[in-house]
């Protein structure tokens, strides 16, 4: 990982474990972000992803530092900590974020899917799993400095969920390479994990896409021309998704690739500073 530098004392721990203060439990904007239907919608799609995939990436971990010899297992307890940490308090504020989507109208089917998919695999070697993972944190991770680079992905965001992105995308930049080290650790082939992102890859543009549109779906906003114009422009601008995310994601297929070959953005210092007030620390 690539150590943030000149942070405040209490956050140079390698994995802190951060409280956000932000209650979702009052509810928000059916169109929080920014009053524009796709943005909105696909980001609602990717969080109802989160709280099941997340476990399954916690369990994942857990399982494979098992796998290690057990003189090297506690040399991973302070990166297992610290990595579980972080993504359990995800699952939890975005468990919320859910329920309110939920009351809003909008049904969650990618947990279904993802449900299915991880009973299908329960019996597969673990180093199947640690791939799986380090798959989905390269998505997560380029996903993250996309947020944090682009304003225009969140522009006009109520500021709880702008401040509850970008928390969650400065911790996926900090933790990119815990599963991807694991997965080395545990002797995974190139080839094995580079197939297995192929096969992610693929899933995760359909899940994501379906659940997309069928949140735009139950909303009654999938046939305005509007909503259509507004996602070319998120998914296809010039700081669009596409461009910001194409190639760096491509990267995760090229031999010797490590996450630290791609650099964490400059903004995840700037935001840990500015949003100090934000969040506390309570562990890693
Ligand atoms: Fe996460
Ligand atoms: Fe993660």
């Amino acid at each position: 990982m690539n150590a943030p530098t000149e942070l405040p004392p209490e956050t140079t721990r390698r994995l802190p474990i951060r409280r956000l203060r932000v209650d979702l439990s009052n509810g928000f904007p059916k169109l929080w972000n920014g009053g524009e239907a796709f943005r909105t919608h696909y980001l609602n799609a990717l969080s109802m992803s989160f709280p099941i995939g997340e476990q399954f990436f916690i369990d994942a971990v857990k399982k494979g530092v098992a796998m290690l010899p057990p003189e090297q297992q506690a040399a991973w307890a302070d990166e297992v900590r610290g990595f579980t940490g972080q993504e359990a308090t995800h699952r939890f504020l975005h468990a919320q974020f859910n329920a309110e989507l939920e009351r809003q109208g909008l049904r969650n089917y990618w947990q279904g899917w993802a449900a299915w998919r991880i009973k299908n695999g329960e019996n597969m070697h673990p180093v199947n799993h640690v791939a799986v993972t380090a798959a989905y944190e390269h998505f997560t991770a380029v996903m993250a400095t996309g947020v944090l680079t682009h304003p225009n992905w969140l522009e006009g965001a109520t500021p709880e969920l702008a401040l509850l992105w970008r928390w969650h995308a400065v911790e996926e930049s900090e933790h990119k390479t815990v599963a991807f080290d694991l997965y080395r650790a545990m002797g995974g082939s190139e080839r094995r994990r580079r197939l297995w992102f192929v096969y992610i890859a693929v899933q995760f543009f359909f899940e994501s896409s379906l659940q997309t549109f069928i949140n735009l779906w139950r909303a009654g906003l999938w046939w305005q021309p509007r909503t259509w114009w507004q996602a070319g422009r998120y998914l296809f601008g010039r700081r669009g998704l596409w461009a910001a995310s194409f190639f760096p994601l491509l990267r995760y297929l090229g031999r010797g690739f490590h996450p630290n070959d791609l650099a964490d953005a400059n903004e995840m210092v700037q935001w840990l500073r500015a949003q100090r007030e934000a969040y506390s620390i309570v562990g890693g």
